[in-house]
């Protein structure tokens, strides 16, 4: 599906909106919400009294030290939410369960990434008593080292139970949490480091994935290394750095920096009270991809973000005391954040997290381990789903999945045929679904069908969540009429919105209130059914989606003009039919060098070194010249049709030099 395409409705959409899927029956009997009528009537009161529908919510469903004084305070775009009260979101996760039923219930359940076909792979459970142990010691851990409200911690952890401790340490005694995804490289962690000013690194020797040993305490010696151009040291803010032993390999240890998580914990003890934090204090920082520069610290607060996540897991995945949850999503990521420990946790939920690929050893992985624990929800990616697909039915076929009563997916569009397939084998046409559309920097879920109260639809995320109110727009803003295509905004502050971009307020503003006026700009294209039901076409600003992982195009593009051999080069997005969208770069190399398929690879290469390899370029085609306007701007449009191999359409009248076009449609594999 074309992302710059916003007007067409997609046709595939257009043949499936007749398609609606209502609640079965038997799910909504036992649902929160039952109807679509009661959802209405909810939603209404939350849109039309905002105040009182929240501050009902916050005293019903989180545990306070002191309550709040307003409810909202909005200086747009500034919102500071819950005014004057105080709370702390591990205690909210952890202690409010202890002296309850849940308290022995299991927390988390944790499987390894198994070593070989039909072998099951590590496992640990930790019942909420133990969890709240390990996490008091650990946030103890953290004391010793120096460690105090307000300061900033990076987590480069692989997804161990440890990566839930560390974050519930950290908020515990309110140090800010920044959790860098593994598949990242030194220089990304440096360039977090030096950004958050972070005073520790948690990391581990290494973590597996698929079969090999990912070196993240080799990253970090490097990170700490980096300099700037200046010869200044990046992660100089760096004090301390705590390893956890998990691979077993051979690591440095860096003598007056670096301890051992275990030896650590020798020395201090299970006690450590929460700390009692004012609702706007900052709980994590969480790096993501914009259309420019670097990435962006996206803040979120304390008690915003929990009433959120605390609400939106229980409503949208209809959580029942007997569940066990499964979100495949990775911590590095905001899907990790809200839905594998905060969300679940918030709610006694037992949330199950798997270390390692859907393919690794088999393609049957995850079909084992819902067998395995009787898997009950099931929230994965659209990317993972039709790579099952790819696979073929024979494998979710050898296992028992009847323990799943529903599924729900997110990060990027889904489509119909992913929906269906989804529905129909995985969840053997009895499980809803839910589609569910957010940001890192909504916190939460924000559209989404009440699996109990909304009729489905493939491809269509619904409806929004209570309090949510978007609008589907034209360029100046004014709501567009249903059925064509627009800007999706947020027209009004939400509890878990972002609070802003780290240290940057005046970048906050320009990126995501200025280019509608007093409306939150998503940068998603969207479409409106007659029904009222949203329809996300996807990115509509230089942002890719590859394989449900945000991507922005400058960054790229900086990471392979930092290559001495590169003069220019522009990064573009192509339907891909597995990851829905593929990185294809156009470059220009400086004279004298040849373009080889050597030294392709080398810039695959270079890239993921920049960066991490979930940016690595699926394509890169080499050109004499790139496509650009008389004011000298490259004009991606063409390009994105060049890597889509379709057509060129549209207006070309200002294209600088025309036979550019025809060298570059050549200038092929
Ligand atoms: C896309 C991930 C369509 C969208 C939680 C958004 C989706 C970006 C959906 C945010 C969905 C996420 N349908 N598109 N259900 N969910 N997206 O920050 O383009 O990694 O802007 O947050 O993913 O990606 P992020």
């Amino acid at each position: 599906m074309s992302q710059t395409d916003k007007s067409a409705p997609n046709i595939e959409s257009v043949l499936h909106e007749a398609r609606v899927f209502p609640p079965p029956k038997a799910f909504a009997r036992g649902a929160h919400l039952k109807s679509l009528a009661q959802y209405r009537q909810l939603y209404r009161e939350s849109i039309q009294a905002p105040e009182r529908f929240w501050g009902r919510q916050a005293k019903d469903e989180l545990v306070w030290f002191r309550p709040w004084k307003k409810v909202l305070r909005w200086n747009e775009p500034f919102a500071k939410w819950f005014v004057g009260g105080r709370l702390n979101v591990c205690y909210n996760c952890l202690d409010r369960h202890l002296g309850t039923p849940t308290a022995n219930r299991a927390a988390l359940v944790w499987e390894g990434e198994p070593a070989a076909p039909g072998k099951p792979g590590e496992e640990r459970v930790l019942t909420y008593q133990q969890l709240h142990r390990e996490v008091c010691q650990f946030a103890n851990v953290l004391k010793r080292n120096g460690i105090a409200k307000g300061d900033r911690v990076i987590i480069y952890l692989p997804m161990v139970p440890e990566a839930a401790i560390a974050m519930l340490a950290c908020a515990r005694i309110g140090a800010v949490h920044s959790v860098v995804f593994g598949g990242f490289s030194a220089q990304s962690v440096a360039d977090r480091i030096c950004d958050s000013q972070a005073k520790l690194v948690i990391t581990a020797d290494g973590g597996f994935r698929r079969g090999s040993v990912v070196q993240l305490k080799k990253n970090v010696d490097e990170a700490l290394g980096l300099r700037d151009a200046s010869g200044d040291r990046l992660a100089k803010s760096v004090q301390r750095v705590i390893v956890l032993r998990r691979a077993g390999n051979d690591i440095h240890i860096e003598e007056d920096r670096d301890v051992w998580w275990h030896r650590e914990l020798e020395y201090v003890g299970a006690h450590c009270p929460a700390a009692q934090l004012e609702s706007e204090h900052p709980l994590f920082i969480l790096y993501t991809s914009g259309s420019t520069g670097k990435p962006k610290g996206v803040l979120h607060t304390t008690a915003g973000y929990l009433l959120a996540a605390r609400m939106t897991t229980r409503y949208v995945f209809d959580l029942r005391e007997t569940d066990v949850y499964w979100c495949t999503a990775d911590v590095g990521w905001v899907t990790g954040h809200s839905y594998v420990v905060y969300g679940p946790l918030a709610n006694g939920t037992t949330s199950l997290m798997y270390e390692g690929a859907p393919n690794f050893p088999e393609p049957d992985r995850f079909w084992r381990i819902v067998e395995k624990y009787g898997v009950t929800v099931l929230y994965t990616a659209p990317t993972a789903i039709r790579a099952f697909m790819k696979w073929g039915e024979d494998w979710p076929r050898k296992h028992d999945l009847s323990s799943l009563r529903l599924l729900g997916t997110v990060g990027e569009p889904i489509n119909p045929e992913a929906w269906i397939w989804y529905h129909r084998v995985i969840g053997a046409k009895r499980c809803p679904i839910v589609d569910t559309w957010w940001q890192t920097e909504t916190g939460n879920i924000m559209i989404t069908p009440l699996p109990g109260a909304t009729p489905t639809k493939p491809g269509s995320a619904t409806l929004p969540f209570f309090g949510v109110l978007p609008e589907v727009v034209d360029d100046q803003g004014n709501p567009v009429p249903r059925g064509t295509g627009g800007k999706l905004v947020i027209r009004r502050p939400w509890p878990s919105m972002l609070r802003g971009i780290w240290g940057d307020p005046q970048r906050y503003r320009e990126v995501y209130w200025s280019e509608i006026k007093h409306s939150y700009f998503t940068g998603d294209g969207c479409r409106q059914d007659p029904d009222g039901y949203f329809w996300i076409v996807g990115r509509i600003d230089d942002v890719l989606n590859v394989a449900g992982h945000r991507i922005g195009t400058a960054e790229v593009e900086s990471a392979l003009v930092s290559n001495s051999k590169v003069a220019e080069a522009a990064v573009v997005g192509r339907p891909d039919e597995l990851k829905g969208q593929a990185l294809v770069a156009f470059v220009t190399l400086k004279t004298d060098v040849h373009a080889t398929p050597e030294l392709r690879g080398e810039l695959r290469d270079h890239v993921a070194k920049e960066i991490g390899p979930v940016a690595k370029p699926d394509d890169i085609r080499f050109a004499e010249a790139l496509p650009k306007t008389r004011s000298g701007k490259i004009m991606r449009r063409l390009l994105k049709q060049i890597a889509a191999g379709t057509e060129i359409k549209g207006d070309t009248t200002t294209l600088e030099d025309f036979s550019v076009l025809a060298r570059l449609s050549q200038a092929e594999e």
